[in-house]
């Protein structure tokens, strides 16, 4: 039988909400337990059950019952109207044709080429490759200036959001000048104005264009390697597929590495036993890196999961099509995982802030190497690096998805210390050997040895946006 949408539901969005999640989310679980129903946004249509403790949430992400999907198709108040389809909250979990909203079978096979691709990269030539694209972001701080007594950046807009994307882009092989018009639709398509669904849709085309141009040139990059294991596989994914794959990659690695950066600098710089830790070489940065996982994960809510039969989720009877969020801000102050005397502190990695089960981030090890390597560049060479501002005054992006500051000012005086590399900062080597060539006569033909230098990425660098 339908069981009723409960009488009570808490808001999940307004001022409270927005400058401490963590009290709020503390509030909603004094107040409702472990799992409680929210409203998204003011109209109270788009709801769905915020589950807020680490039980729970293992309990729909891993969902050994196969009661959970992750494919939004499913959302009853979608498919009856309830939700007016023109809402702009839609494009967030509308279902696309790829893996994130598909199950079983279809989700193995639509996994499979971006996997495989991935586990090709070099890590210790991908750690350089990140590691010069962090020294030119940094020594773009000056500016023509040059360095002065005290120095200033926005640690949020010059480089924990350009530095995740210009490595996704470089590893899935994007020439310079379209990495930079990519680049520019990304930044407007997130600036929601009134060219964000033009910028969307040229998106789509360049990753088509992307996909197509490697197919027939390939060469020693991600794209190249998802064709190759495409067609070694038998996947039979086809351009769309391909290119939704790649968009993919490209946006969970920005978003999430950008927000992970900011809060293990805020982490830093606010939490001195940890900072001075770190900067002692008493704490690796990977340890600071995990408590962040904790206490204020990159990902805060993800968006969702929804029923495909009638269940219960906490005291709650759960209607076939209803939605939980997963709320993995909330995790770390389970009082669950406190009173069973677990250390959130820095070394525990049972956090869920990769997701768990089918759907767990596939590229942990490459998202931990872009954060950590840009957070160790930047400590190395700005050791005085503290707020410009006070914590309290930071604002911060509606941590639905992702919890952001607007902006994250820092100050640093005299001297910098120069780049790891020098001052050349294009690698001898390759992040990725070339994949075999497309036809072949032998069955199972070794990767060619790695080629040709990086371009380099000057202009690209110099020209990111400021927020
Ligand atoms: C930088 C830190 C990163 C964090 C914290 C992170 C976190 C996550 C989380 C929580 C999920 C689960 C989504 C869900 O269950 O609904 C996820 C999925 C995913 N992530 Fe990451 N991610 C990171 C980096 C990356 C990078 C660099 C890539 C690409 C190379 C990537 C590719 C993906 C993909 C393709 C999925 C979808 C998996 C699926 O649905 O099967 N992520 N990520």
């Amino acid at each position: 039988m339908h069981a009723p949408w409960p009488e009570r539901t808490a808001p999940l969005y307004g001022q409270d909400f927005a400058s401490d999640p963590f009290s709020y989310y503390a509030s909603l679980r004094s107040t409702f337990g472990p799992v409680a129903p929210v409203a998204l946004e003011e109209t109270g249509a788009l709801r769905g059950y915020l589950v807020l403790d680490h039980a729970h949430q293992l309990e729909v992400l891993q969902d050994r019952g196969n009661i959970w999907t992750r494919d939004s198709r499913w959302y009853r108040d979608l498919v009856q109207g309830t939700l007016p389809p023109g809402h702009p909250m839609i494009p967030q979990f509308a279902h696309r044709r790829s893996r994130l909203y598909a199950e079983g079978a279809q989700h193995s096979r639509l996994s499979a080429p971006g996997n495989h691709a991935l586990a090709q990269l070099d890590m210790l030539r991908t750690r350089d490759l990140i590691e010069e694209l962090a020294d030119q972001l940094i020594t773009a701080f000056f500016g023509d200036r040059g360095p002065q007594e005290w120095n200033e950046a926005d640690i949020l807009g010059q480089y924990a959001l350009p530095l995740p994307l210009l490595v996704m882009m470089r590893l899935m092989g994007m020439d310079e000048s379209s990495a930079l018009a990519t680049g520019h639709a990304i930044h407007e398509m997130l600036s929601g104005g009134p060219g964000a669904r033009r910028a969307a849709a040229e998106l789509d085309a360049r990753m088509r264009e992307l996909v197509t141009g490697k197919e027939h040139s390939p060469g020693p990059d991600l794209v190249s390697w998802m064709h190759h294991f495409n067609r070694e596989l038998h996947s039979g994914l086809d351009t769309h597929e391909l290119s939704e794959d790649v968009w993919l990659q490209i946006v969970a690695g920005r978003g999430a590495g950008t927000t992970w950066i900011c809060n293990t600098v805020l982490e830093l710089l606010t939490n001195p036993d940890l900072g001075a830790d770190v900067i002692a070489g008493r704490c690796p940065m990977e340890e600071a890196m995990n408590r962040v996982m904790w206490v204020n994960a990159p990902i805060q809510n993800l968006i969702g999961r929804w029923a495909t039969q009638d269940t219960t989720l906490g005291d709650y009877r759960v209607n076939c099509g209803d939605m939980a969020i997963i709320c993995l801000g909330a995790t770390g102050a389970d009082p669950a995982l406190h009173a069973a005397g677990q250390d959130i502190a820095r070394v525990n990695r049972s956090h869920l802030a990769w997701g768990a089960g089918t759907h767990a981030c596939p590229a942990h090890d490459l998202g931990g190497l872009i954060v950590r390597t840009g957070l160790e560049v930047l400590w190395n060479r700005l050791p005085g690096m503290r707020l410009a501002v006070p914590v309290e005054e930071l604002t911060w992006d509606l941590p639905y998805i992702a919890r952001t500051p607007t902006a994250l000012p820092v100050v640093f005086p005299l001297p910098p210390t120069p780049p790891v590399n020098g001052h050349s900062w294009t690698p001898p080597h390759s992040f990725l050997s070339n994949p075999p060539r497309p036809i072949s006569t032998r069955p199972k033909e070794r990767p060619s040895a790695p080629q040709g230098r990086l371009p380099r990425w000057r202009s690209l660098v110099a020209w990111w946006p400021r927020r």
